[in-house]
């Protein structure tokens, strides 16, 4: 007979739950078979949604492998979709019990607009229909069906849940990108597309009041706004916020005039944009993570978001953590190739 193994979920706001899993079950599974707000997308493993930390105890890997950095998976973490229970066990979550109490949900919205905005981004603006809704934190992302094709492709808006029933997405062309040939060749306003989300473990957390450093690269600059917006309407006093964005030259650049009336808006908000080529007046020379400096990390509550390819995340974590700020404060959201996952956040 399987009794199962008993693994307790310990969330950031200090609730614990505690679940049965039994042997050939994922403790992902077992955990929302029991109804618990765990974070989750792809089950599958690539999207990183289901990550946490194991405290005590011992897991091994459902499929005998992780996607997981070997450093990742030695310092405890863990894909919840990938691993099972070897006896009792306790996992840390890096978020509130509150942040999975909201399933995603499946929505039909009207393109309201679309427009070319850099050399190789488009800004997509829905309006959700009539009767449909979803919910999100500012940094999770939603995934869009690319009409007429059946394709899922993830975005993070650059707007908040305040701008609800308005969502705006900022994409990166592709070249033969099924949704870059849509958005540059079909689509127009009232075209309807399904969404549906959110998804993801990154996100802001809201209850923060130390200095913020935001990394972002190229369309990884969608959920920085959203995140600055949704700092800036936090009440009581704002947090310093530095926002680090760049792109490979000026022409691939967007947003910078968003970015100005944010300053405008919150005076403690200081931006750096860098590009790799062809810097001319105030644009920096290099990228966004060089652009951050040492006295930018005074406070050793210092927390940082970070968005964009993989090497920028990986090179972003390393910078960081050599310049003191502590690597449970760092969240990070890297695309992935849709040639791989269908994401492209
Ligand atoms: S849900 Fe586990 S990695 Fe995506």
């Amino acid at each position: 007979m399987d009794d199962g193994a008993q693994v307790l979920f310990a969330f950031a706001d200090g609730v614990e739950r505690s679940v049965t899993v039994k042997s050939n079950e994922t403790i992902l599974d077992a955990g929302l078979a029991a109804d618990l707000p765990l974070l989750f997308q792809c089950k599958s493993g690539s999207c990183s949604s289901c990550i946490a930390k194991l405290i005590e105890g011992e897991t091994r890997q459902a499929a005998g492998h992780t996607t997981l950095l070997r450093s990742e998976y030695e310092a405890g973490l863990r894909l919840l979709c990938q691993c099972e229970a070897v006896g009792n066990c306790r996992l840390e979550l890096g978020y509130d019990s509150e942040a999975g109490s909201v399933r995603a949900t499946k929505a039909k919205a009207f393109v309201d607009e679309v427009e070319k905005i850099a050399s190789n981004v488009v800004r997509l603006r829905l309006e959700l229909a009539a009767d449909n809704w979803v919910d999100f934190r500012s940094g999770q992302f939603f995934q869009l069906t690319v009409p007429g094709v059946g394709a899922i492709r993830s975005y993070s808006p650059a707007t908040t849940p305040r701008e609800l029933p308005m969502l705006e997405f900022l994409i990166r062309l592709l070249p033969g990108g099924v949704m870059s040939q849509w958005l540059t060749d079909q689509a127009t306003p009232d075209d309807i597309i399904d969404i549906e989300g959110a998804f993801g473990a990154f996100f802001l957390r809201e209850k923060v009041r130390a200095p913020h450093i935001l990394i972002a690269g190229g369309t990884g600059l969608a959920p920085m706004l959203s995140i600055v917006d949704e700092l800036r309407a936090q009440s009581g006093r704002k947090p310093p916020v530095l926002l680090s964005f760049g792109c490979t030259d000026p022409d691939a650049l967007f947003g910078l005039d968003a970015i100005k009336l944010r300053q405008q808006w919150m005076p403690g908000l200081t931006a750096r944009i860098s590009v790799d080529n062809g810097a001319t007046g105030d644009l920096l020379s290099g990228n966004p993570v060089d652009a951050v400096l040492a006295e930018d990390v005074s406070d050793p509550n210092t927390v940082a978001y970070l968005c964009g390819p993989s090497r920028m995340i990986d090179a972003a974590f390393a910078r960081l953590e050599a310049l003191g700020v502590n690597p449970d404060n760092i969240f990070a959201e890297q695309f992935v190739s849709s040639s791989e996952t269908g994401s492209n956040p």
